[in-house]
């Protein structure tokens, strides 16, 4: 017979964590667990409330076990009295938006009601309320205008675009880059980045019933042109870039795809030129054509933002963060097409545990379109 929390007891359990137990399939592993009112923070840590969480593809295989990067105990919820140092409950999300709610001593800067984001990956925010270590998080540098929305997706998509456009080729107004996912979010920030800095982009995505709203919505973002996979087969492609870039050739290409279109994308580089990998979302292998490297000088790279953050300072991290808030706040850098999962206090479990299965179904299923940010209400 499974345990049906009395009223009372329900009431106790202010907050709520989107968990799982062991790694599989997220549709059946991922449950809501209810937990009661955090203490005080020890010194040294601060109790933060989540307002926003994004559910993000390497989300989802972090809960399937095969991302890198995994939670660990430190982060599970067995500190707060679930589960067990040998079945510890982990928490899902890597990325979120939180506010400071409550300070422990020996924490110099922050102060309450404070915006923060997390730096340690893995921190498990799908949930409402967590105590974390200072040196986990990492203030907010605030600016009116700076929405939610912005705050919550602003640790992982817009510094990979950020950072792949900056450190592997230097370009200068006027230069093209070419990438693949041009609408999946990291892409999206990539042709506003560009167009920030006055480079062009050549754009793919999937073809889909509605393509010319897709075209027209990445333009809008400042997408130079949007062209589907199915185009990279066409004889007359090379014709018409040749037309569209000039005298200039394509000196860095971002690849989120991999497979067969990545293979025909990595032929339009020109001499000298950086492919970067940094997803591989059609789940297929990347094979390049040998003679790319031998007679066109090219360059293959991966790049993980993870990685960027283990091996930078924390003013690195900060001045990255500034830049791209200022480019937020003068509407350069707009929020991702995205949509919002509100799960009430009210809701029972099965029906939140639901809710975010659909969700991540839903995900999976691709050419979904928008990002899915979790919002979990407390009860106060
Ligand atoms: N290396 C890093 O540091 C780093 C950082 C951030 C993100 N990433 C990776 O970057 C990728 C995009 O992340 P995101 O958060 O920007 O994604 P997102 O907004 O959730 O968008 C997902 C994208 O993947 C495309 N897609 C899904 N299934 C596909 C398939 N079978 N074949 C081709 N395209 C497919 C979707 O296109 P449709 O609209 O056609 O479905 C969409 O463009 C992911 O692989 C993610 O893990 C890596």
């Amino acid at each position: 017979m499974p345990f049906l929390p009395t009223p009372r007891l329900l009431s106790q359990l202010t907050n709520r964590a989107i968990i799982y137990s062991q790694n599989g399939d997220p549709s059946k592993v991922l449950t809501s667990l209810r937990y009661p009112e955090l203490p005080p923070p020890a010194s040294e840590t601060v109790n933060i409330k989540f307002l926003l969480a994004p559910i993000n593809p390497a989300d989802i295989n972090v809960v399937e076990g095969v991302y890198p990067s995994k939670p660990t105990e430190e982060t599970s919820l067995t500190t707060s009295g679930k589960g067990s140092p040998e079945q510890p409950v982990f928490v899902g999300g890597n990325e979120g938006l939180a506010r400071v709610t409550a300070i422990g001593n020996g924490v110099g800067d922050l102060k309450l009601d404070d915006w923060v984001v997390m730096t340690k990956p893995q921190s498990g925010t799908w949930c409402t309320s967590r105590n974390v270590h200072a040196s986990d998080i990492i203030k907010v540098p605030w600016r009116h205008g700076l929405s939610q929305v912005h705050a919550a997706t602003m640790t992982v998509n817009p510094p990979t675009a950020y950072n792949m456009l900056r450190d592997f080729t230097s370009l200068k107004e006027g230069d093209w880059i070419v990438q693949n996912g041009a609408n999946s979010a990291v892409g999206q920030a990539v042709i506003q980045i560009a167009a920030s800095k006055g480079l062009k982009t050549l754009n793919f995505v999937r073809n889909r019933d509605n393509i010319r709203n897709l075209v027209d919505d990445l333009q809008s973002l400042g997408a130079t042109k949007v062209l589907t996979y199915d185009e990279l087969s066409d004889k007359s492609l090379r014709t018409r870039l040749k037309e569209w870039t000039g005298e200039r050739s394509i000196s860095l290409g971002l690849n989120c795809v991999g497979g067969n279109e990545t293979s025909l994308m990595a032929r339009l580089l020109g001499n000298d030129a950086h492919l970067v990998s940094y997803g591989a979302m059609s789940k297929q292998p990347l094979s390049l054509p040998t003679s790319l490297f031998i007679f066109k000088n090219i360059t293959s790279h991966g790049f993980w933002q993870t990685r960027w953050y283990q091996n930078r300072s924390p003013k690195e991290k900060y001045d990255v963060m500034k830049i791209l808030v200022d480019l937020m706040v003068t509407g350069k850098l707009k929020e991702p097409r995205h949509e919002i999962l509100y799960i009430a206090a009210h809701e029972s479990d099965t029906e939140a545990g639901q809710k975010i299965k659909d969700a991540i179904r839903n995900m999976s299923e691709g050419q979904h379109g928008k990002k899915v940010l979790l919002r979990l209400e407390s009860l106060e």
